[in-house]
């Protein structure tokens, strides 16, 4: 009898997985390097990793329908004559006119008034969509300075000066010809249908020092009375935020590296950058060192996804969220109901992420008059609204099950880890132990 041997399993390599042999595929045939919106899709510590302990006998938690858990934060607090007051602690985050269409401009608008928060321009300039139906506008001040006028710096009610993006630390944005109609060109004083690079860096700016002269700048032009935030992208998160208050900055938005982009290099997304959850404690360890924890606010962004996020941002010591891809989702970006023509794009809802094409089925990331006419502002304005309620309701379930009667007495200690990485990026222990790696050794 002769031996035959067994069928084996053919084994794919661990290295060399399907997707990046078809990215080998795909840069051999083309040559070019691939772009695409979305945040880092590889999986990294985050707040998944995280727990809430709860209450038990050593803590006394309040009773959901009877005692109150407050939600409100107050912003800008340290210079400005007129901080801004939001009833939650969840802003949306700043997406440029021209990634997005102007329905979906006006629907973040609406949404972030009817739950009482603020929404903030981006790239490109103030729409008077969503100047007109956001009660709060927070307006970017970018290194492009596309769409950039001193007349809108007024009409806002805050300033973010954006020195970095979470997707991009480092690296300036794209929007490419496909999306510049005439009003986004005009907007932009730029030519129609070419390709845009943004600026990487401010034009007037060589270091720390320049970021100080440029807040003042603005506090002049408007008059102290607006809160000026600095955006920094997850690089080096103690430096960054002990210089942004050095320079001035009311407010610091971090953005960790699974933040959106609208169009950015994958390599870029994917490779620069440390995990949201790696940069809040040394972000907070800069504000306290500086005794600014609290007095110059702190708002996370990056992968945020529900209440139990929030809940975790805060209490590792951040004093609200932004939220710029899970807007978008509760808009109706990336809706199964528009399967069938994603799959004619190549792709499935959920993946769709080649929101520089300007071809979204959905009308979100797009110029096309035919696809953005399937946003209606106020229905997608009440989607997100009722995911902002949500969101509330999950983060105030949380802290009333820490006995907080504040969002913001929410504390790391009301936390442990599920693994040895986010117990050291998250300062908080590992589950059944009071082991913090990195911290003590008992
Ligand atoms: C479509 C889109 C456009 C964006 N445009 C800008 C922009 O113009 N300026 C900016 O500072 N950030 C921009 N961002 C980044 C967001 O402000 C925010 O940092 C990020 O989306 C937060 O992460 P999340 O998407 O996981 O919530 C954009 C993000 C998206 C998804």
């Amino acid at each position: 009898m002769t031996y035959q041997n067994p069928p084996t399993i053919p084994r794919k390599s661990a290295t060399f997985d399907d997707y990046t042999l078809s990215e080998i595929r795909r840069a051999a045939a083309t040559g070019i390097y691939d772009i695409r919106g979305s945040g880092a899709k590889r999986k990294v510590p985050h707040f998944d990793d995280l727990l809430f302990l709860g209450a038990s006998i050593s803590r006394y938690p309040l009773e959901g329908y009877r005692e109150k858990c407050d939600t409100t934060v107050v912003l800008g607090s340290r210079y400005a004559k007129k901080p801004i007051t939001l009833k939650i602690p969840i802003t949306i985050a700043g997406m440029s006119f021209g990634s997005l269409s102007a329905p979906a401009k006006e629907a973040l608008g609406r949404g972030a008034t009817l739950s009482g928060t603020s929404t903030t321009t981006g790239d490109g300039g103030m729409t008077e969509e969503e100047r007109g139906h956001s009660e709060t506008l927070v307006y970017q001040y970018l290194p492009s300075r596309y769409g950039m006028n001193p007349r809108d710096l007024r009409r806002a009610d805050a300033i973010e000066i954006v020195v970095g993006q979470g997707a991009k630390p480092g690296g300036g944005g794209m929007l490419l010809g496909q999306k510049i109609s005439d009003r986004v060109a005009e907007m932009r004083t730029l030519p129609k249908g070419i390709d845009q690079r943004s600026a990487c860096r401010h034009p007037d700016w060589t270091g720390p020092d320049d970021l100080e002269i440029k807040i003042l700048e603005i506090r002049e032009i408007t008059d102290w009375e607006k809160p000026i935030y600095v955006k920094i992208g997850g690089a080096r998160p103690y430096y960054d935020t002990a210089l942004a208050v050095k320079a001035g900055a009311d407010v610091v938005v971090l953005d960790g590296m699974q933040g959106g982009t609208a169009a950015t290099q994958e390599v870029f997304i994917e490779n620069v950058g440390q995990p949201t959850l790696a940069c809040i404690r040394p972000a907070v360890q800069a504000l306290q060192d500086l005794g600014m924890h609290r007095k110059v606010q702190l708002i996370v962004s990056g992968g945020i996804r529900n209440g139990a996020d929030v809940a975790k941002a805060l209490a590792l010591g951040a004093d609200a969220v932004s939220i710029g891809t899970a807007a978008l989702v509760a808009l109706g970006d990336n809706d199964p109901r528009w399967e069938d023509e994603y799959q004619k794009l190549g792709t499935t809802a959920g993946a769709y992420d080649d929101w520089h094409e300007g071809k979204d089925p959905a009308g979100i990331t797009t110029q096309d008059p035919v696809l953005m006419s399937r946003v209606d502002p106020i229905a997608a304005g009440r989607r997100l609204a009722n995911y902002l309620k949500v969101m509330t309701l999950e983060a105030q379930t949380i802290a009333r099950a820490c006995g907080k009667n504040h969002l913001h007495n929410l504390e790391p200690e009301d936390l442990c880890a599920l693994t040895l990485e986010a117990a050291a990026m998250a300062g908080v222990p590992l589950a059944g132990t009071n082991w913090i790696p990195g911290k003590n050794n008992s």
